[in-house]
């Protein structure tokens, strides 16, 4: 399977004579201005895909809090804050970035199963909206923090509602075997403690189910669990505020029907209607994925060797100069990402290719069984890297991470620099 004229109409990537731009700027350009692996954003389409959301819930009291952990790059952040975003974060680190953007604390929500006392204490101490609670134990901590230094928490307790999401088991996370959230059934009694507790301050519910979610039926039966807990809360007399009901909003990566925002949105706003309640969604993915390009330089083609008649039939090897450091997500969950040539090459014959790394791994590929037509030094576009893509990145291999730009319109920025060795081993002694 290669790139559908669907695929590519779904991403920030096109082709203008022969070469492949975001917005109005040449891939090819920008290769030539900051080398390769680099990563290139289209802050049109960032805009555009949190204009799409914000707009399925119009007529309803909502916040969209964009899943730091998706992609955490300073210009990214800024450019959701600037569209009046809150954050959803899972760390202080997270909460730093936020707080570099000028995000306004006020507008954070904090997931994630271990929070450390150390990011408890910097979150209340920042004033964050609401703490998503996943645990009796965190419950308790957050009490006793905000209670050493004289503060009132917002909590929300984040409910496992036990639906299976339907997708990759490594991102499904509203299954009672996941290691995420609190059974509705323990729910209940956590809230009684919290609302007796004069250091927290019981604002909602929120869940999370999973990511990469495609068909919206396991987020509408999370959705009914959620509005019932709130009703029984209600008739013991606590009452909610605020429902937060987490990310997960599928892309097209290949050739998956895109999640349908649009139905979703009327489906969640009829539910919602005449309920004095403050809807929170924590898109990552929706909002960046086809946003992002990774693009690459094929360094050697070595195609496969032996006669007709071996016994075992070879592999063509493209080797290019970005690797599962760079984007992991293929090596992780075996994920399909298009690869396309920057410049349109007809003189090279068409052969079917495994794109790989220079990391000393078997696992280290990109994409599997692709008809190309390559010569070594080529330029070539990993799609939807604009998710989970530099976020993940690492030094394995010690190979520095790569470079960032920011496309808007004409021109571009240099957002992140590459990393150099010094970098690297800057936080090192002998
Ligand atoms: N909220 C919470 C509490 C989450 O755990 C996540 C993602 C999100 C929101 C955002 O989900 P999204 O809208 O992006 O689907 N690395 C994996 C994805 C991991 C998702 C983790 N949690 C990947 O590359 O597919």
């Amino acid at each position: 399977m290669s790139v559908t004229p669907e695929l590519l109409n779904a991403t920030a990537a096109h082709y203008r004579n022969g070469e492949l731009f975001i917005e109005n700027v040449s891939l090819r350009e920008i290769a030539d201005s900051v080398g390769t692996p680099l990563y290139a954003y289209s802050s049109a389409m960032l805009t555009q895909q949190y204009r799409r959301l914000d707009g399925a819930l119009a007529g309803l009291a909502h916040q969209l809090h964009y899943a730091v952990k998706a992609n955490s790059t300073l210009a990214v952040l800024q450019t959701f804050a600037k569209l009046g975003a809150g954050f959803d974060i899972v760390s202080g680190g997270e909460l730093s970035r936020v707080l570099a953007v000028g995000g306004n604390p006020e507008q954070v929500v904090f997931s994630g199963v271990g929070k450390s006392t150390e990011e408890i204490d910097f979150a209340l101490k920042t004033g964050i909206e609401c703490f998503n609670v996943e645990s009796a134990g965190e419950l308790e901590r957050i009490s006793a923090r905000a209670t050493l230094l004289q503060k009132v928490a917002p909590i929300a307790l984040r409910i496992n509602p036990n639906v299976d999401p339907k997708t990759h088991p490594y991102i499904s996370t509203g299954l009672k075997e996941n290691k995420f959230g609190i059974l509705q059934h323990t729910a209940l009694a956590l809230y009684q403690q919290a609302a007796a507790d004069p250091h927290l301050q019981v604002r909602g519910v929120a869940c999370h189910i999973g990511s990469q979610i495609c068909e919206p039926t396991p987020l509408f039966d999370a959705l009914d669990q959620l509005l019932g807990l709130i009703d029984d809360l209600n008739a013991q007399g606590i009452t909610l505020t605020d429902l937060d009901l987490g990310g997960g909003f599928g892309v097209t990566y290949e050739d998956e029907q895109p999640f349908d925002v649009d139905a979703w949105g009327r489906h969640v706003v009829g539910k919602l209607a005449g309920r004095r309640l403050k809807l929170s969604i924590e898109p990552g993915r929706f909002l960046t994925a086809n946003a992002g390009v990774l693009v690459t330089r094929v360094e050697y083609l070595k195609p496969e060797e032996g006669s007709d008649d071996d016994q075992q039939q070879g592999k063509n090897f493209a080797v290019i100069d970005a690797a599962m450091n760079d984007l992991l997500r293929p090596s992780l969950y075996q994920a399909w990402h298009g690869v396309l040539p920057v410049q349109e090459n007809r003189s090279a014959p068409t052969k079917r290719w495994e794109i790989v790394g220079p990391v000393c791994e078997s696992g280290d590929w990109l994409a599997k069984s692709r008809n190309l037509a390559l010569h070594e030094g080529d330029l070539l576009s990993i799609l939807s890297a604009g998710a989970y893509g530099s976020v993940l990145s690492s030094n394995y291999n010690s190979r520095n991470r790569a470079a960032e730009v920011m496309v808007s319109g004409e021109s571009f920025r240099l957002v992140r620099r590459r990393e150099s060795i010094q970098d690297q081993l800057s936080t090192e002694v002998l």
